[in-house]
C-alpha cells in the first residue's frame, strides 16, 4: 500500500477567494509539484494529456531548464516545440532519470490505468527507459480496484474482433473507440465492466494475445511516486516496490 510522505498546505485559489479548486486546478498544481523531480539540466521523460500540460507549461518556467525532453506523443511534442524544449526521440536514449505523466485511474499500490489519451504504448516505451515514475493525477483518479475507467488496449485493425471476443469471454464489455487511430496508426479497443484485482496478472495475459500492441494496464511500470491534488493540497505518495 502507497505510503503518504508529504502534504503541503492548503491551497489559496486566489485573495479572498474561498471556492474549491477545479479540477484543471489541482491538475496544474501537481503539474508543478512534479519540477521537484526534475533535474535541471537533465533529460526528463514526459507523458501526454491535460495533466502533463501543466507540467509541461511548468517545465518551461525552470529557471535553469531541463536540456531536452523524450515525449510520448505527437500532442506532447508540439506544446515542447512550441516551448522551445529540445525533444529527442526515444530511440536515441539509453536511459532516464524520471518520467512524469497522468493516469486515468491509480491504485493503492502504484498500479494505474493509463490511454484516455491514445497514447499508451509510446507512454509505456517512455516509462520503460526511465529509472523513476511520477505520476500526476488529481483526486479523482484515485480507486481501491482498477476498472471503472474503460481500460484501453492499442490493437492491430485484423486482430480487434478476436481480441474484442477474447474480452467478452472474460466478462468486458469491449467497443472500438470512435474515429481514434493512435500516432502508430492502430486503433484502440476501449473495455467496460472489469474488475482489476490482479493488474499484472491481466496485463501479462493481455499482453500475450496475438495483435495487442499494448494495453493500458501498467503494473509492470507502476508509479513509484504519485502527486495526487486535493482540496487541501499535493499529497506525496510513496510505493514501496521491494
Ligand atoms: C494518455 C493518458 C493520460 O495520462 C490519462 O488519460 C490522463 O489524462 P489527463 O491528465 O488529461 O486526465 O494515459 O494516454
Amino acid at each position: 500500500m502507497g505510503r503518504i510522505v508529504a502534504a503541503t498546505g492548503a491551497c489559496a485559489v486566489g485573495a479572498g477567494d474561498n471556492r474549491e479548486m477545479t479540477q484543471d486546478e489541482l491538475k496544474a498544481l501537481v503539474g508543478q509539484a512534479a519540477i521537484a523531480y526534475v533535474q535541471p539540466g537533465s533529460i526528463v521523460g514526459v507523458g501526454t494529456g491535460s495533466t502533463v500540460n501543466h507540467f509541461i507549461d511548468a517545465l518551461a518556467a525552470m529557471p535553469v531548464r531541463v536540456a531536452g525532453a523524450v515525449s510520448s506523443s505527437v500532442q506532447s511534442t508540439e506544446r515542447l516545440n512550441k516551448h522551445g524544449i529540445p525533444v529527442l526521440e526515444a530511440s536515441d536514449v539509453a536511459g532516464l532519470g524520471v518520467y512524469v505523466d497522468g493516469a486515468d485511474e491509480i491504485d493503492g499500490q502504484g498500479c494505474m490505468i493509463k490511454g484516455g489519451g491514445a497514447a499508451l504504448t509510446r507512454e509505456k516505451i517512455v516509462a520503460d527507459l526511465a529509472q523513476k515514475f511520477v505520476c500526476i493525477a488529481d483526486e479523482s483518479k484515485k480507486v481501491a480496484v482498477l476498472g471503472r475507467f474503460p481500460l484501453p488496449v492499442e490493437v492491430i485493425q485484423m486482430a480487434v474482433p478476436q481480441v474484442m471476443r477474447r474480452f467478452e469471454a472474460m466478462g468486458g464489455q469491449p467497443a472500438v473507440r470512435a474515429n481514434v487511430l493512435t500516432d502508430n496508426g492502430h486503433p484502440i479497443v476501449d473495455v467496460r465492466g472489469l474488475s482489476i484485482t490482479d493488474p499484472a496478472a491481466l496485463e501479462r495475459e493481455i499482453n500475450q494475445w496475438p495483435g495487442v500492441v499494448c494495453v493500458g494496464i501498467f503494473a509492470r511500470h507502476r508509479a513509484d511516486v504519485c502527486l495526487l491534488g486535493t482540496a487541501t493540497g499535493v499529497q506525496t505518495i510513496a510505493y514501496d516496490k521491494g
